[in-house]
């Protein structure tokens, strides 16, 4: 049988898709790497079919496959019985968990075979509250928020910012213009957006920050109006 990557979105039960609930209610076992997840998934799947697997908080990367192996191990033969599913907050394959296991089972269990129902990101999630629009012609870096930062791209997304003020201090000295969105369609928490990075001083794992360039900002190759007078005729703008 199958088991299934399930992305269950930024946190809102409403953002699961319509395939990925799907997979939930058929599921035999659903299993969740952490507590947020969980609330999520028991939206969908009763408790007594939600099935826990544990990662110590640790970078220790003997300790951290030892945990991989042993989840691998333990999800390997109910989804070579049955229909398993492994959820993630976000998408499966956008800075998760389920990436760590699927490279667990292809070393040990290879045998298992392996779908994945795409989820909403937290980018997406993040761009939606900010109103920022991804358009032809620009492009977007998404990367994690320790160590050195990229100082090139136009547009970047961070993930995992634990420490605003020091990311801002690093994002302005390369030029950027910085926004914080914090617990993004979250049932729990507070959802925070701001430009203070003051603001999130306490650490929240659940934090994002996007950078521009003030310069940045490719003119829409098509669609583009300019109004004489707000509320008047809209004459075309040539963008390229
Ligand atoms: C391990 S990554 C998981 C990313 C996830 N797979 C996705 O596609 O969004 C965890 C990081 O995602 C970000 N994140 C995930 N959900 C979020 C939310 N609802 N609001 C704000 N940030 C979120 C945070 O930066 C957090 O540190």
């Amino acid at each position: 049988m199958t088991l299934y990557g399930v992305g269950l979105g930024p946190g809102d039960a409403g953002l699961v898709t319509v395939r990925g609930r799907e997979v939930l209610e058929a599921a035999d076992v659903v299993y969740s790497p952490g507590r947020l997840s969980r609330t999520v998934a028991t939206e969908y799947v009763p408790e007594s079919r939600i099935g826990d697997v544990d990662f110590p908080m640790t970078r220790d990367e003997e300790e951290l496959r030892r945990a991989w192996k042993e989840a691998a191990a333990e999800i390997a033969p109910q989804a070579r019985e049955g229909t398993v599913a492994f959820v993630t907050l976000g998408d499966p394959n956008v800075y998760s968990t389920f990436g760590h296991l699927r490279r667990t089972l292809a070393a040990f269990h290879p045998d298992v075979e392996l779908e994945t129902v795409p989820g909403v990101s937290a980018v997406s999630a993040f761009t939606t509250t900010l109103g920022v629009e991804i358009r032809a012609g620009s492009s977007l870096t998404l990367h994690e928020a320790n160590g050195d930062l990229p100082t090139e791209p136009d547009q970047l997304v961070l993930f995992k910012v634990t420490d605003a003020p020091a990311t801002h201090e690093q994002l302005v000295d390369a030029g950027y213009e910085v926004w914080y969105g914090r617990r993004l369609y979250m049932e729990q928490g507070e959802t925070v957006v701001t430009d203070d990075p003051d603001e999130l001083a306490e650490r929240d794992y659940y934090t994002l920050a996007y950078a521009e360039k003030p310069d940045a900002g490719a003119e829409p190759a098509t669609a583009a109006f300019e109004t004489d007078v707000a509320g008047q005729t809209p004459t075309e703008v040539s963008s390229r």
